[in-house]
């Protein structure tokens, strides 16, 4: 029958391997439920395989060592030298002994449970470390289930590998650690098992030592502001087991605003690490400046030291801060002082003026009057033209057009136009008077006399030329002379 046919060829696979390092010699055993799982005991010598001797297996219960020959679980089979479990449950767990003849071996068994979040059991890993470049090889094989198995699959952190090629193979690379776990699958009385067998590989860098090797240059002047932070990040390419710190004390004292941050370590692609420290310096003062702030990286093969140094920004060296702070306030202050004159000086330029000339001692001198209107308006130097319909003799017809001859062909003289009262009609006027700049046309708009300090008689003041004047003068004689008609 087929039942009988497979534990016998089982039987026969089991003499031909039996002295091969299957057998379990531990005494203390982990299993994981639900899985086939067996003992076999370790012969010490070939002359022990007398198929004569009795074997016995029992489990130490705490009532006493039951016989498993007599025990009734189809789970449980005893093949000679081996107890196989299909499969080994949480309550197989226990002390076991095999007997034969006057050898004896005991086992203490734990079964455990499933994990239920992973693919493996964590108690049950073999790691492994393997060289970076080095071949990585995973054989999924099975010692003593390999003629069962009907189909192994490889898997990495419980993911299942794409390429299924068995044994996996291939130079090995950081990214390739992690855990594998080959699933047997085997039948056994018309029931589909599996086996779980889970390496924990590490890929390690190469073993040969570099001599530690700080980044940068040997002294590293950095450029700082007082009262301002800054960090100093040192970093070496070193082995694993290298040191790295910082040397900052000065004798038998240490700066209370420098700290030390830890050391941070990640390996290169090459198997190497690259660890970094960084030296925090807080609120700069000038007891930092000018202080050589060490790091140091050093193994058996050798030593590497840096220097950072901090060095106050030039442009700050020059002019210290307040200095510059009140160099600004006094530049400001100048050019609002400046802006203010001027802007005064323009709206207050008649009275100005006006006090120059008063201080100077400059002012008009007038002639005693002279008769002739020709002569007259040859002496002088501006027409005042009074615009009122009134007056509008012929004599005065005739002073004013020599007057306009003088000023607009001979260039001799300014005309200041007062407009007496409003006048709207400009005909009576010769055209020329319309191309007059405005500034030189004055309305008089009072009803009555105005004083001589009025904006009226100041204006007319200032379109007059200046003359030295002598003191104690009446005022009244600083009148133009056109203007006492
Ligand atoms: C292996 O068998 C257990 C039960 O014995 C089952 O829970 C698990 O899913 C099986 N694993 C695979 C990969 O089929
Ligand atoms: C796997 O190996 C790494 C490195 O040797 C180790 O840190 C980790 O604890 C191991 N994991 C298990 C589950 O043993
Ligand atoms: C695995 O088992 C199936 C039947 O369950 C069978 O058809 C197949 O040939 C077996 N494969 C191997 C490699 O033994
Ligand atoms: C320090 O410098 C190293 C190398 O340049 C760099 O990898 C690291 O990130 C830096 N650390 C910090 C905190 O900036
Ligand atoms: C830092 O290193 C320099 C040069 O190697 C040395 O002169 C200086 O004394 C060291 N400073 C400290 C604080 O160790």
């Amino acid at each position: 029958m087929y039942c009988r046919e497979i534990p016998l060829t089982v039987w026969v696979l089991m003499f031909i391997s039996a002295s091969e390092e299957t057998c379990t010699s531990r005494l203390h055993i982990t299993a994981v439920e639900g899985e086939p799982f067996y003992l076999k005991y370790c012969l010490s010598s070939p002359e022990h395989e007398k198929k004569t001797t009795t074997i016995k297996w029992y489990k130490n219960e705490s009532h006493g060592p039951v016989d498993l020959n007599l025990s009734s679980s189809p789970r449980i089979l005893l093949r000679g030298y081996v107890l196989e479990f299909w499969p080994v449950e949480l309550t197989d767990s226990g002390s076991y002994s095999f007997q034969m003849g006057n050898d004896t071996h005991d086992w203490k068994l734990n079964v455990i449970p499933r994990s239920k979040h992973s693919c493996f059991t964590e108690k049950l890993v073999k790691s492994k470390a393997v060289e970076v470049k080095k071949s990585l090889q995973i054989a999924c094989e099975h010692n003593y289930y390999q003629q069962l198995v009907n189909r192994t699959v490889l898997y990495k952190n419980c993911t299942k590998m794409e390429n299924n090629q068995n044994p996996f193979l291939k130079n090995a690379e950081f990214k390739d650690q992690g855990y594998y776990t080959c699933v047997f699958f085997l039948h056994h009385n018309g029931k589909l098992f599996n086996v779980t067998k889970t390496f924990n590989i590490t890929i390690v860098g190469d073993h040969s030592n570099i001599i530690p090797a700080l980044l940068g240059p040997k002294i590293h002047e950095v450029k700082v502001k007082l009262g301002k932070d800054i960090q100093l990040n040192c970093s070496a390419l070193l082995n694993e087991k290298d040191v790295i710190y910082w040397n900052t004390w000065r004798k038998n004292e240490k700066d209370p605003n420098v700290h030390e941050g830890e050391v941070t370590r990640t390996r290169t692609s090459e198997g190497k690490w690259l660890a970094s420290t960084i030296l925090r310096i807080e609120n700069i003062n000038t007891r930092n400046l000018n202080f050589a702030y060490n790091c140091t990286a050093v193994n058996q093969g050798g030593i590497d030291t840096k220097s950072f140094v901090l060095l106050v920004e030039e442009d700050m060296v020059d002019i210290p801060g307040h200095v510059f702070t009140r160099g600004m306030i006094v530049a400001v202050v100048i050019s609002v002082v400046a802006v203010c004159l001027v802007t005064v000086g323009v709206i207050y330029r008649v009275d100005l003026v006006l006090f120059y000339r008063h201080f100077m001692g400059r002012d008009e001198t007038l002639t005693a009057v002279v008769d002739e209107i020709h002569s007259l308006i040859e002496k002088s130097r501006r027409l005042i033209i009074v615009l009122s319909k009134s007056y509008m003799s012929s004599e005065v017809r005739y002073e004013l057009e020599s007057g306009l001859h003088e000023a607009l062909v001979e260039r001799k003289i300014k005309i200041i136009l007062i407009e007496f009262t409003p006048i709207g009609d400009f005909r009576f006027l010769p055209q020329s008077l319309k191309l007059l700049k405005s500034h030189r046309v004055l309305k008089w708009k009072a009803e009555k006399s105005l004083s001589y300090n009025s904006r009226f008689w100041k204006n007319l003041l200032y379109l007059m030329p200046a003359k030295a004047v002598k003191p104690c003068r009446d005022e009244s004689e600083v009148l133009p002379v056109l203007l006492k008609s």
